[in-house]
């Protein structure tokens, strides 16, 4: 896989669709294809940006609009800005520096940063590059308890705050165009940062990842998914971390009561950007019977289809207290680096400010 990464001026680039393009021309196709895509016919990536756009905001005047405050408070902790980065894995996919360049983007300007397991790094590398922000470890929680246990050892020893625990991953979604690539950014060893610096997993190994590489990939793979997984197991979490447990891939009502039956302390509502059930239900569509249900007993986070300062601000009215962009700031790393990331986070704050303000 060749990463072109070539130098792109990103100062005056804004829309969404530009970063894309500029992604596009800045990586590696199959590379690129694995980020934009979804599962199936795509039906739930395109309805997650489709239906923020069938929601309007009807604005109010003459309210002083001199001194917005965008902080919000979650799990005790205040966010400057009401979002947070995305767990997004493999970013080495993306550019060389991949989540360390994300990283030191959102620590400059403070955006809370959550890293997800597969990344190209390690939990620890990228924690020395958050120390002025909020960061929070998504877990796949493996059938192997033990690495799940040192997984969770480790996020909790590196300064992470809280354990995002993603559900709607109990195998990969049916991706036609990777598959048409024969593309698996697992399989050629891009997100294996968190396994092969792990002791726990390097001693289920015959031979190290630098002996054999592609055997070290092919066990971690083995690892990542489980689809034996039930609400129960949240206990086994529970007894070996003493972080707050967020639930990522809430759609349905019933499972956000089941959240508060296991005493989870809160939920994520995505569709994984429309990754994994072709078909499901849009994150925000699925939103205010979630927030019905939950009656502002934890948290409610939205993610998937966040493209806009007024797609965050319909979320955070229709009850989220706060969202995650995901795409968005891939395609900035993609297209231009941690400065690419940087312009997209900063577009996106002056974007919320503006869209707050006018509402
Ligand atoms: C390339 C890529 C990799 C992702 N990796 C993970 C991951 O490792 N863990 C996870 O919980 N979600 C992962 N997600 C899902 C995101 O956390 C988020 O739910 C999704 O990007 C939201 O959709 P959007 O980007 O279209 O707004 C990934 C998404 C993309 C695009």
């Amino acid at each position: 896989m060749v990463l072109l990464e070539k130098t792109v001026d990103v100062s005056r680039v804004v829309q969404f669709e530009e970063w894309e393009k500029l992604a596009k021309e800045n990586i590696d196709h199959n590379a690129f294809t694995y980020i934009q895509s979804g599962a199936g016919r795509e039906e739930t990536l395109r309805s997650n940006e489709e239906d923020f756009r069938k929601i309007k905001l009807i604005p109010r005047y003459l309210k002083d609009v001199s001194n917005v405050c965008l902080k919000t408070n979650i799990l005790g902790e205040t966010l400057p800005y009401p979002f947070m980065i995305a767990p997004v894995g493999m970013q080495g996919i993306a550019h060389r520096d991949g989540e360390l360049a994300t990283a030191r983007a959102a620590n400059a300007l403070k955006v809370p940063f959550i890293a997800s397991t597969v990344t190209t790094y390690s939990l620890e590398e990228i924690a020395a590059e958050l120390p002025d922000t909020i960061k929070w470890f998504q877990l796949y929680w493996s059938g192997d308890w033990e690495i799940t246990a040192s997984f969770l050892h480790r996020a909790e020893k590196a300064g992470y705050s809280a354990i995002v625990v993603t559900v709607d991953t109990p195998l990969l979604g049916w991706r036609e165009k990777d598959l048409t690539n024969g593309y698996s950014p697992l399989k050629v060893g891009k997100g294996a940062g968190n396994y092969f610096s792990d002791p726990v997993f390097l001693q289920r190994l015959k031979r190290s990842p630098q002996e054999d590489s592609t055997a070290a990939a092919e066990e971690m793979i083995k690892l990542v998914l489980e689809p034996k997984l039930t609400w129960d197991d949240i206990r086994f979490i529970r007894e070996y971390t003493s972080l707050p447990i967020i639930i990522k891939g809430i759609l349905h009502p019933e499972d956000a009561k089941q959240a508060l039956n296991y005493g989870v302390d809160g939920i994520v509502v995505s569709n994984h950007g429309g990754r994994q059930l072709d078909g499901a239900i849009s994150s925000i569509e699925a939103l205010p019977a979630i927030v019905e249900e939950i009656q502002n007993k934890i948290p409610v986070l939205l993610d998937s289809g966040i493209r806009s300062g007024a797609d965050a601000v319909k979320a955070l009215t229709l009850g989220a207290d706060a969202v995650c962009l995901g795409r968005p700031f891939v395609y900035g790393l993609a297209a231009a680096g941690q400065e690419g990331v940087s312009q997209v986070l900063q577009n996106f704050i002056q974007d919320l400010k503006v869209t707050k303000s006018l509402t």
